[in-house]
């Protein structure tokens, strides 16, 4: 595996040889990989000839106020475990070769990133989808590989995608849970023995839900009276939203962590 630092050797590294254009899958991460993201680079690794995966604390999607300073980072861990995962190219590159001196240029979306998550954190999506646009335009991936388990960054990608016409196919990847059903998260390192035993009343209250959709009762109702009823935890938002397809969202803050989860409505019993 391959570790590049700078946008230069980027993109001569991305460059096809002459004759020969192999198919590049790109995972982008914030790092502090876990099994979510192995499941993206499993994805990728079955379905392209090279695997690119990015590893980039973005300060341009935190607020002020936010976990930026705090965000777990592991790079020594993080190269291990991707080349582990038969990742052919990792770029990690510093903050000013993302957002050189001068750079001022965004890409903000509209109405898909300016409710639920795009209101709690304002300026949160034109972050993400920046980057992301920078490194697709950097790493000519065919196809981009995302977790639904931030639905509304799938939904806010793949409309970003379709607009700017570019040529990259968004794939989304079902949530990897831990097996008491909390949906893996970097973030979930904040939480103490305590809090994730609060937390686990998120999953729970999106299965509620989930639940009454399938029986014709009211999805967010459902969901709510299970947060409602958990001490410790204050609900953020739960919505029904069109996020890539008709979903339950929902985010809580448990003591100073914040923690969002998604289901998907299907129709099905
Ligand atoms: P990060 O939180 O590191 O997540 C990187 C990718 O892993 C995202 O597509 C996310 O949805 C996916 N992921 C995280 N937890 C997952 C889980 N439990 N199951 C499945 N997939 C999961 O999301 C970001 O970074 C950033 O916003 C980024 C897209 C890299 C732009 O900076």
């Amino acid at each position: 595996m391959k570790v590049i630092r700078n946008v230069a050797d980027l993109g001569a590294a991305m460059d096809p040889a002459p004759g020969r254009a192999p198919s590049v899958g790109l995972v982008p991460t914030m790092g502090s990989l876990h099994a979510g993201h192995l499941s993206l680079m499993a994805a990728a690794r079955a379905e392209c000839d090279v695997v690119v995966v990015s590893l980039f604390v973005n300060p341009a999607q935190f607020g002020r106020g936010e976990d930026l300073e705090q965000y777990p980072r592991d790079e020594v861990g993080d190269i291990a475990t991707a080349e582990s995962a038969g990742v052919d190219l990792l770029f990690a590159p510093a903050a000013d070769q993302v957002y050189p001196e001068g750079f001022d240029t965004w890409v903000d979306p509209g109405k898909i990133g300016a409710y639920l998550e795009g209101s709690a954190r304002p300026g949160h999506f034109r972050g993400v989808a920046t980057i992301c646009t920078k490194l697709f335009l950097l790493v000519k991936p065919r196809r981009a590989y995302f977790g639904r388990k931030d639905a509304q960054q799938v939904a806010v990608v793949k409309q970003l995608v379709r607009d700017l016409e570019l040529p990259v196919e968004i794939v989304a990847c079902p949530t990897v849970r831990d097996p008491d059903g909390l949906a893996m998260s970097s973030r979930n390192a904040y939480l103490s023995p305590d809090d994730r035993q609060v937390a686990l009343a998120l999953p729970r209250a999106l299965e509620a839900g989930l639940a009454a959709h399938r029986s014709g009762t009211d999805a967010v109702r459902a969901a709510r009276d299970v947060l409602d009823a958990q001490p410790g935890l204050r609900v953020d938002y739960v919505a029904e939203a069109d996020l890539d397809g008709p979903t339950l969202a929902a985010a809580v803050v448990v003591g100073s962590t914040r923690l969002i989860d998604n289901v998907v409505l299907d129709a099905e019993a």
